[in-house]
């Protein structure tokens, strides 16, 4: 059979296994195989396929319509224009944190020469990498109560060349200490626990501990806002992306909490996804989170 005819048994295969958009997964799955660049395919769509070949996609192709999510299976996933490793260990990135990646970019506060940035629950580290690389002169450091989700970061990292430039480290919400931050991002679980269930068979390959925002979906958002207050650096910016529908209840919350110039931003599926909002004023400053021992006992310390 030749690449044209194998694609579109492949994509038949994941249309019946109601995989969406069957015929571009057909094409990454095939282009993985051969070790080309998906359109190149294009280029080849007489060539006739090795068995080798055939037999490494049809198990890919598989795996997929079981429910395999395409970036598990190829191994990565890309990000603002980027390639990053992707696997069991983190979340997949999504689409809508590229967007919040490029808001954060457009504020000034992130521009500013040695601004100082935390990413808080960096998981793949696909946002603290983004952001060190885009923003040479920032100091970024990332946390993730998951030793597995860092471990992916790290070889993250590595692969852009930022070893030792990103200290990202095993905490709950802010690293120990009291330094304070110029910008706190954050991209936290906000799925409300009783609807992880009902989720895309897709998204159940993701991390729980990446998923689960507790009975209403903002336990880690609503703590986040909490601490934040004392590890923001005077008009320092809290950048949190939240699920749809949360809006409502995260803005109260921050204006009760006393920080400054609340703005919520729509994602391109016009949805209230992304909430940015200036510290408290210093006097407003409560408990910081330093303390790492409410750690919930998801997964085992760190090596
Ligand atoms: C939705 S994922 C986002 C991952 C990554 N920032 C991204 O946008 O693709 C949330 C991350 O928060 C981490 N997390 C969950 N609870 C945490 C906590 N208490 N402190 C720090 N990180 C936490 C998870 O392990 C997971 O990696």
């Amino acid at each position: 059979m030749t690449i044209l005819e194998v694609l579109s048994a492949a994509a038949g295969y994941l249309k019946d296994h109601a995989v969406d958009s069957p015929r571009l997964n057909a094409e990454h799955l095939l282009a993985h195989v051969l070790g080309m660049k998906r359109l190149g395919l294009y280029l080849e769509f007489d060539r006739p396929l090795a068995d080798i070949e055939r037999r490494r996609l049809r198990s890919l192709v598989r795996d997929r319509g079981a429910g395999k999510p395409l970036q598990h299976l190829l191994g990565t996933a890309e990000f603002v224009g980027r390639s990053f490793l992707s696997d069991k260990r983190a979340l997949i990135p999504r689409p809508e944190t590229e967007q919040l990646v490029e808001l954060f970019l457009r504020d000034p506060r992130s521009q500013r020469a040695g601004t100082k940035v935390l990413d808080v629950g960096t998981g793949s580290g696909v946002i603290a990498i983004t952001l060190a690389l885009q923003l040479p002169q920032a100091v970024v450091r990332g946390t993730d109560i998951s030793c597995e989700a860092l471990s992916l970061a790290r070889e993250n990292a590595s692969r852009h060349s930022l070893n030792g430039k990103i200290i990202s480290a095993e905490a709950d919400l802010f690293p120990p200490g009291d330094d304070v931050f110029d910008c706190v991002i954050a991209n936290l679980p906000y799925i409300a626990s009783d609807e992880i269930r009902a989720l895309q068979r897709e998204v159940r390959h993701d991390p729980l501990v990446a998923l689960d925002g507790g009975p209403d979906g903002l336990r880690l958002v609503s703590r986040l806002i909490e601490c934040a207050a004392a590890r923001l650096a005077p008009d320092g910016l809290l950048a949190l992306e939240i699920g749809h529908q949360q809006a409502g209840r995260v803005l109260p919350r921050l204006a009760a909490r006393g920080y400054r110039e609340i703005a919520v931003h729509k994602d391109y599926q016009n949805v209230e996804r992304f909430v940015w909002a200036s510290a408290p004023e210093p006097s407003e400053a409560g408990e910081n989170c330093s303390d790492t021992a409410s750690k919930k006992g998801y997964l085992s310390p760190c090596d």
